[in-house]
């Protein structure tokens, strides 16, 4: 549709232009690679994993370039380099083994990816979002940089679900649904803020109800309550107050958020994108 508007008429555009301000998203870029760039370094936060950190943030000329700790019981994760490094990163595995390495955790040898990389939403990410992910990937100087291998104290499972197959686009002309899609398989919001069960599977239940902790350099943090709860939620703050606790990281109250949570790459999300995940938001349930 929008690749017809491009080649000419102008009342298509202003219709096209007026459908997409309502729906609060705007028009896709162009080539996968600007699609997967846009994710990325936005919602998608691959970074806030995969670039090391240092005191001011991403470390410049090192962009997914591995070797963060994740130091939890029961193991220790190590970040993969995955820039396109032929020996120390991914630049030796097609496109089919990293989309398999994305979405089900399995790597070209057979191996299973290990937590906290949150395999159970990226299952989610549709086809075309997946290769636009992958031709960014491809895009990234090569930075050669081994990373210790990374340490799992209990058994991982055989699979992390059986083979996805194909997911369809999700339409970007509802607000509520794209902002459901980036809450879940695009930004992994939910990994964060869904209480776990004990058996260690998120308590859908209780989704965005928070409580989970993260340890790290910045000390312990727990996710917070994103449910419309009037109390312990959102469910009292303007729309303007919850983007600026995401994108800056800012309550309202002016209390500083800490890390994990990737305020800097969450700050290049477009106002559309914006609208969408508040708009999805406001339809959490308030849960205490
Ligand atoms: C919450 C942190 C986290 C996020 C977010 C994350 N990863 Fe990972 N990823 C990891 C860790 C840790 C490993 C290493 C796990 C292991 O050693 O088994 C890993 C491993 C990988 C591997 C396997 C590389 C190899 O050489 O074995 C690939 C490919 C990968 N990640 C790609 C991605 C991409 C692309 C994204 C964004 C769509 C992403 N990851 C988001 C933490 C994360
Ligand atoms: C890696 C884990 C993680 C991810 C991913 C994550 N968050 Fe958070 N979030 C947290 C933690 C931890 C806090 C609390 C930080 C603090 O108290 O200093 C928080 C705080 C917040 C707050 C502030 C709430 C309050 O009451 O102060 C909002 C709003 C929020 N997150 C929304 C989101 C949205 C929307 C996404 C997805 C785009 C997201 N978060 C992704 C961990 C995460």
């Amino acid at each position: 549709m929008v690749r017809l508007v491009r080649r000419g008429s102008v009342a298509a555009c202003l219709m096209l232009s007026g459908m997409i301000a309502t729906a609060g998203a705007e028009t896709p870029p162009e080539s996968p690679v600007e699609r997967g760039r846009a994710l990325v370094n936005g919602i998608v936060a691959c970074g806030n994993c995969h670039t090391p950190q240092g005191p001011n943030g991403p470390v410049a000329g090192r962009e997914l370039a591995g070797g963060t700790p994740f130091v939890e019981e029961p193991f220790t994760a190590y970040a993969s380099n995955i820039t396109p490094d032929p020996e120390t990163g991914i630049g030796r595995w097609t496109d089919e083994q990293l989309i398999a390495a994305i979405r089900e955790g399995r790597r070209p040898d057979g191996s299973l990816i290990g937590p906290p990389m949150p395999f159970g939403f990226y299952r989610g990410l549709s086809d075309g979002d997946l290769r636009a992910i992958v031709a960014y990937l491809r895009s990234v100087p090569p930075v050669r940089h081994s990373v210790p291998k990374s340490e799992y104290r209990m058994a991982l499972p055989a699979a992390y679900g059986p083979p996805v197959g194909s997911v369809a686009e999700i339409p970007r002309t509802d607000p509520v649904t794209y902002g459901a899609y980036m809450a879940g398989p695009l930004g992994h919001c939910m990994e964060c803020h869904t209480p776990m069960l004990p058996d260690g599977r998120l308590d859908m239940t209780r989704m965005g109800a928070g409580g989970r902790n993260f340890t790290g350099p910045w000390g312990n943090a727990v996710s917070r309550n994103i449910t419309q709860d009037k109390e312990h939620g959102l469910g009292g703050w303007t729309d303007a107050e919850i983007r600026k606790a995401i994108t800056e990281g800012v309550r309202p109250d002016g209390h500083r958020l800490s890390p994990p949570m990737g305020y800097h790459y969450y700050k290049s999300m477009s106002d559309g994108e914006l609208g969408a995940l508040v708009a999805y938001l406001r339809t959490l349930p308030p849960t205490r």
